[in-house]
């Protein structure tokens, strides 16, 4: 069987240690003979990999493995680039919260003026990739879960036509490993599901198990009264993802047809989410002071004892759809998957040239989008907001047009006025001098 070689970009990040771990669980199905990490914080970086080699010592010493702060020492002789980067890291996106909050609006990782700012600082870090990618190693494919990723998918339908990247998101896996635990099946790939709509705003339309059995009618009733919260507790789920997966309940109910992907509650909720915030602890607070210290910290006790028993790292089972992506295109699987592509007349009533989020198959030359059909004016109306908003950041991105950003953040569903809009954008521009393009 082929062995590959793979080149995970962030690898300073907090999700690398449990990739890693689930790349060596799944190494039968995806052989790997080299892994390289890669990221732009030589120091960041250095903490992870030095622990991921004692793992990789321990389980795996055939696999070659180095780490890089060099694009072409990292970007040569590889099959797959994985990428997850987070452009300004966490004490950015502890920005782009505040900013808006400040102001009253929504505050939050990828969606409204948050999600924005951070599409402006990703966009250029992410062609970089692409661009070291196709000048390295030009038969590669780019596995990008770095975020926004609707924003930064546009960006690289936009401006690298031809480039080899899959843009993915793990939402909708979680949220069908929910569903599953729900209607009583072990995994999610025991159901067939039909999904639309764009990056961390979308709907599941049916969801069947492989008998073809409906089961929608009984998720309907299990979400109207307890959202994605499934009947076992689970003791991993952070109090504030927990309140996420319970507010399904009043966004299912918006469309009680479909079943409604956890993000649209910035949308339809955005007066709930800013009275359920403290201005001065968001969610990258809680990154910090939780996963970061936790996987930092156990790196750094498997580097001092020399042996990966010393740390509590987790195998990050859900990631392996990473490796399910991988290997529909190594092996022509023709795997269905949801991924972010050009729309292109699969949802019929819908731009051809947005980036939606629908079930494609998945082989050797990438994906292949199925028939959406027609979506009804709720989900349209909103959609074509969403999608003017993210492709007028990437107009700003590229005209470095300071008016551009003032529309998208003024067209965005979580922003109440222009005037509202051109404050926060005005403390987003002092925040990001060191990564955003200059505007004028
Ligand atoms: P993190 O800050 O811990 O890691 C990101 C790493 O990227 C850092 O080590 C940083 O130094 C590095 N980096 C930043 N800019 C870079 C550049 N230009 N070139 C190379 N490296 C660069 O962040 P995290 O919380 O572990 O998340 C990583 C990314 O994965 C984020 O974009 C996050 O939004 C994304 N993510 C996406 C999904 C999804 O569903 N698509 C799921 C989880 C996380
Ligand atoms: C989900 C989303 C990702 C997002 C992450 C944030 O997995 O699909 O796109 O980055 O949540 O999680 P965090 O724990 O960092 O708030
Ligand atoms: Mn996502």
């Amino acid at each position: 069987m082929k062995k590959f070689s793979v080149v995970i970009a962030g690898g300073g990040s907090t999700f690398t240690p449990g990739i890693v771990l689930m790349l060596l669980a799944n190494r039968e199905r995806f052989p790997l003979r080299a892994l390289k990490f890669y990221d732009n914080d030589g120091a960041r970086q250095e903490t992870i990999a030095e622990a991921c080699k004692i793992i990789l010592r321990e389980q795996a010493p055939d696999i070659e493995f180095s780490y890089t702060t060099d694009p072409k020492t990292a970007f040569t002789d590889v099959d797959f680039v994985m990428a997850h980067i987070r452009v300004g890291k966490y004490p950015m996106r502890e920005q782009d919260e505040k900013i808006p909050l400040r102001h009253g609006v929504v505050g939050q990782e990828t969606c409204g003026p948050g999600g924005i700012a951070y599409g402006m600082r990703s966009i250029g870090g992410v062609l970089e990739l692409v661009d070291y990618m196709e000048q390295y190693s030009p038969n590669a494919w780019m596995l990008n879960y770095s975020n926004p990723a609707a924003i930064v998918a546009e960006a690289t339908r936009r401006l690298r036509p031809q480039a080899k990247i899959l843009n993915i998101c793990d939402m909708p896996i979680g949220i069908e490993g929910r569903m599953a635990q729900i209607v009583g099946l072990q995994d999610r790939k025991q159901m067939r599901v039909r999904y639309y709509g764009l990056n961390h705003f979308g709907w599941w339309t049916s969801i069947e198990d492989l008998n073809g059995n409906d089961l929608m009618p009984k998720l309907r009733e299990y979400v109207a009264k307890n959202g994605y919260v499934p009947p076992a507790k689970d003791e991993h789920t952070e109090a504030s993802w927990n309140d996420t997966f319970a507010k399904a309940k009043d966004v299912q109910a918006l469309d009680p047809d479909t079943m409604p992907n956890t993000y649209l509650k910035y949308y339809f909720f955005p007066d709930y989410v800013v009275a359920h915030s403290n201005p001065e602890r968001t969610r990258a607070n809680e990154v910090m002071d939780h996963r970061e210290k936790q996987v930092f910290g156990s790196c750094r006790a498997i580097i001092e004892a020399g042996k990966s028993s010393a740390g509590e790292l987790e195998i990050d089972e859900h990631a392996s759809y990473i490796v399910d992506l991988a290997t529909a295109i190594a092996f022509n699987t023709q795997e269905r998957m949801l991924l972010i592509v050009p729309n292109n007349g699969a949802i019929h009533n819908f731009d051809a040239d947005a980036m939606v989020e629908i079930p494609c198959l998945v082989g050797k030359n990438g994906p292949q989008p199925l028939t959406v059909g027609d979506i009804p004016h709720f989900q349209k109306g909103l959609m074509s907001q969403q999608v003017a908003v993210e492709k007028l950041v990437v107009d700003a991105w590229e005209q470095r047009s300071y008016q551009k950003l003032w529309q998208a953040i003024t067209l965005s569903k979580t922003v109440p006025s222009a005037t509202v809009a051109k404050a926060i954008l005005d403390d987003l521009v002092d925040a990001n001098k060191a990564f955003w393009p200059e505007l004028h």
